[in-house]
């Protein structure tokens, strides 16, 4: 039995679409679990480059079977226009690409919401969501009032969504918005329809029967730790659990069948959208990190926030997540810093705190306590082999897994396949 979950344990774009398509050498299912088309997970093979949203990135090895889990909100026309792609770039889907039918729909009128609500909020307390029409979709969900992918396949769902729709036009206009126009929404929506139809299935008995056939399944974690809906920097967060904990609610697996928890973090922090962000750099130093490590938003584009590496919140996403490994990313990003920081500790009022603060109000004062480390100075995106890199890149591993108290077993030194060092191997 080999069950590996892979979620995001900072702010999120830790590199998982990478290391999903390294793991994918030795997987046959690949699984999301949580979240919708605000993620965007960038795989690199060869001279092709991939975002995956709501597609699991095992797609792209053909070996792979792919699972969109109940846990998810899917954003109909936007699945479509991913898949659109991935045919054209001649990705096989049939009998590969499985979507749950009790996955959660985000439709045109979740997206209007999204934005709409963030306008309402005003400057200074906008989440700054990617406007998917995430939190508007798992609203609906809660409420009971959502509609799912097995609705689809029913003879009165255009006839429900128009009903529902309706309604939320009625929203819209409250939020000074204007509302959408039914008979298009519904065009498209029948559209999306016809072509998603094939992939629709009861994905629960097919992932069981998968384990008992002693097939490696992979669940791919979208977003981090730090956005999780209970654990995160509420409410700046997004609306699912993202951590191992989401694997069970969001794709039907009982807790105890997952073997292997590995944590994704890069070799600093990065953070997109609104909230606190403690070891957060507004100087040339973040302008360095931010330029070196192309931090800017797969799905929406946006700069990333940069700053050091937060043990506060790795410790946490340990806790929380049950991981035993981490795979590192992007510690070639570092490779020209002379003294690399990294938070161990938070400090208010004069006293030293090494748990997270659950209000916000409190976390948005705490200042970090750092360690500072020597930089090695060298490039190490060459480097495919533990002994290659230079003896202070090893020695600031060796120092962060020290600090987590977890072991690094991945290490990637640049998006392609071929810039990862596997240690077990
Ligand atoms: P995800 O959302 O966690 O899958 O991450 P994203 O794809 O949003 O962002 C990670 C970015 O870093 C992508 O552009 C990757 O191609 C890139 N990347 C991944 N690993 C490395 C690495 O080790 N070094 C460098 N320089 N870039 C990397
Ligand atoms: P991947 O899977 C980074 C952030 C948004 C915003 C907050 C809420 O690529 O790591 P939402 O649209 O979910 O309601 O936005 O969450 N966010 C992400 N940040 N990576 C992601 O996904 C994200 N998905 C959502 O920027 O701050
Ligand atoms: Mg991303």
């Amino acid at each position: 039995m080999s069950n590996t979950v892979l979620f995001g344990s900072q702010w999120g774009d830790e590199g998982k679409g990478k290391i999903i398509d390294v793991l994918t050498h030795d997987a046959d299912w690949v699984v999301r679990y949580q979240g919708g088309n605000n993620a965007g997970h960038t795989v690199e093979i060869g001279d092709q480059k991939f975002v995956l949203h709501l597609t699991p990135s095992g797609i792209l090895r053909e070996s792979c079977k792919c699972v969109i889990g109940n846990g998810l909100v899917v954003d109909l026309i936007g699945l479509c226009e991913e898949l659109r792609e991935l045919r054209e770039r001649h990705i096989p889907l049939e009998n590969r690409l499985f979507i749950s039918d009790r996955a959660h729909l985000v439709l045109p009128y979740h997206q209007a919401l999204d934005g709409a609500k963030e306008n309402a909020r005003g400057e200074n307390s906008k989440i700054g969501t990617t406007k998917r029409g995430i939190g508007p979709a798992y609203s609906d969900k809660a409420e009971r009032t959502g509609l799912r992918m097995c609705d689809l396949l029913e003879d009165d769902f255009l006839e429900r969504a128009k009903t529902i729709a309706t309604t939320k036009n009625n929203q819209l206009v409250a939020l000074g918005q204007d509302s959408l126009d039914l008979n298009n929404l519904l065009t498209d929506v029948k559209e999306a329809t016809e072509q998603l139809k094939p992939f629709i299935t009861d994905t629960i008995p097919l992932l069981h029967t998968a384990m008992q056939n002693n097939d490696k399944i992979l669940f791919e974690g979208a977003q981090g730790i730090m956005l999780d809906i209970d654990f995160g920097t509420y409410p700046y967060v997004t609306s699912s659990n993202t951590g191992a904990g989401g694997v069970a609610s969001g794709a039907g697996i009982p807790p105890q069948s997952i073997d292997r928890v590995i944590g994704i973090v890069k070799a600093y922090t990065t953070r997109v959208g609104g909230g606190p962000f403690p070891t957060e750099l507004t100087d040339a130093t973040g302008e360095h990190i931010a330029r070196v490590g192309a931090e800017f938003g797969a799905t929406t584009g946006r700069p990333r926030r940069c700053g050091w590496f937060d043990a506060v919140v790795a410790r946490y996403a340990c806790m929380i997540g049950g991981i035993s490994e981490w795979a590192l990313m992007k510690l070639d990003v570092l490779d020209n810093l002379e003294t690399i920081r990294v938070c161990t500790a938070y400090e208010i009022d004069g006293k030293r705190i090494e748990q997270m603060p659950a209000s916000l109000r409190i976390f948005e004062r705490c200042t970090p306590i750092y360690e500072d480390i020597p930089g090695w100075q060298t490039p190490t995106t060459h480097c495919t082999t533990w002994e290659e890199l230079p003896e202070k890149a090893k020695e600031y591993v060796a120092y962060l897994e020290r600090i987590t108290g977890t072991p690094v077993s991945i290490l990637s030194v640049g998006p392609k396949r071929a810039s990862t060092i596997l240690r077990s191997e």
